[in-house]
């Protein structure tokens, strides 16, 4: 799926909020829990640390209080919101949706809520909904959250996975504007690649049961090659798309905030893309993959160190489960 904004409506981002647990998680932890190291993890990865949830933590517990944030800086109302959409892999619960459970948290009564299931890419799926709801429409302000909390759903016995997640959330508020804000959108899906990276039950394939519980048959699995071979794909082809069809070229972009997987595969993107390192947001050192927490974190980060200025061209792109990818053109508005 691809897009442009259609001409005569603008919509764009006027808040941000994210949240990230308190406890840090180190390499140096990791390797006297598995047969790893703090030089391989950094030399493999770039990651140094990662944020781990209490175990009393669900995904709203760190969706709400990036949501109050982000609605505090756009200077709004819950009560205004009338589109809640979260992205996630890692719900409170099947259901109730976590959209639903925090709308209620927030006083977002009138919002139509619900989750989106997308992989790393939930949050770029779930801009490129909302964005479509409002200028069609239907809703008049969104609430957009990406949030996972990914170590609950860890082996943590399992070397090739448990290095590279953590958890967090963000949220943004989107917003009908004069001008500027998002140009186009490319989002895509490849479900032959969907055992590259899966959790096998506890859907309805396969229900949880004894065995599947003893079979470690709830925890994400990953074929780690692969995955990479897709992710340094996609994240330089999707951005090449997204740019062609906004009518812009890469030089145009001032800030470039790749999914947060590893750095490898972003350096990979960067080189192929031939942007500059002074406009790529890395943050994936400090919070290590956080899925659909991972764009939005970053995009806080960029907003906090002043590189978002009104005017310049914003590319953002996720990719993963799914296999998913998405990205998204803007030009930042304030
Ligand atoms: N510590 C030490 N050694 C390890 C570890 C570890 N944590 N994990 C794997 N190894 C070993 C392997 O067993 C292998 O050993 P062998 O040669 O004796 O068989 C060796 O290191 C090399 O393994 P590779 O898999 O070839 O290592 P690679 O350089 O490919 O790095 C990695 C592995 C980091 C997982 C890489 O493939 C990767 O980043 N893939 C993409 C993962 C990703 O981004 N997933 C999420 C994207 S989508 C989403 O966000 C949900």
């Amino acid at each position: 799926m691809i897009g442009s904004a259609p001409s005569g409506f603008h919509a764009s981002i006027t808040g941000i909020g994210s949240y990230v647990p308190e406890r840090v998680l180190t390499n140096d932890e990791l390797s006297q829990m598995v047969d790893t190291s703090d030089e391989w993890i950094v030399e493999r990865t770039g990651i140094r640390e990662r944020r781990i949830a209490a175990p009393e933590q669900a995904l709203s517990d760190l969706c709400r209080p990036a949501a109050e944030q982000a609605l505090g800086k756009a200077g709004v109302e819950p009560a205004s919101i009338d589109l809640l959409i979260v992205a996630t892999v890692t719900p409170d619960m099947a259901f109730p949706s976590t959209a639903a459970i925090l709308a209620d948290q927030l006083g977002a009564g009138q919002a139509g809520a619900y989750d989106l299931s997308a992989g790393c890419t939930g949050f770029m799926y779930a801009l490129a909904q909302a964005y479509g709801m409002l200028s069609g429409g239907l809703a008049h302000r969104a609430l957009v959250i990406g949030g996972d909390v990914l170590s609950k759903i860890l082996d943590w016995t399992d070397r090739g996975t448990c290095v590279l997640f953590g958890d967090g959330a963000g949220a943004v508020v989107l917003e009908a504007v004069d001008a500027g804000g998002f140009l186009a959108f490319e989002l895509g899906a490849d479900g032959s690649g969907g055992p590259q990276l899966y959790m096998p039950a506890g859907g309805s394939r396969a229900p949880a049961t004894a065995e599947t519980v003893a079979d470690g048959q709830h925890f994400a699995k990953m074929n780690g090659r692969e995955v990479f071979k897709f992710a340094t794909r996609v994240l330089v082809s999707s951005a090449e798309s997204v740019l062609a069809e906004g009518g812009k070229t890469i030089d145009d972009v001032d800030v470039y905030i790749p999914h947060q997987a590893n750095v490898r595969i972003i350096d990979h993107a960067v080189r192929k893309l031939g942007i500059p390192d002074d406009k790529v947001v890395i943050n994936v050192d400090r919070y290590g993959n956080t899925s659909s927490g991972s764009i939005p974190l970053a995009l806080a980060d960029a907003e906090a160190e002043g590189r978002l200025q009104k005017g310049g061209l914003v590319l953002m792109t996720g990719m993963g489960a799914g296999l998913t990818w998405g990205s998204a053109l803007m030009e930042w508005t304030v």
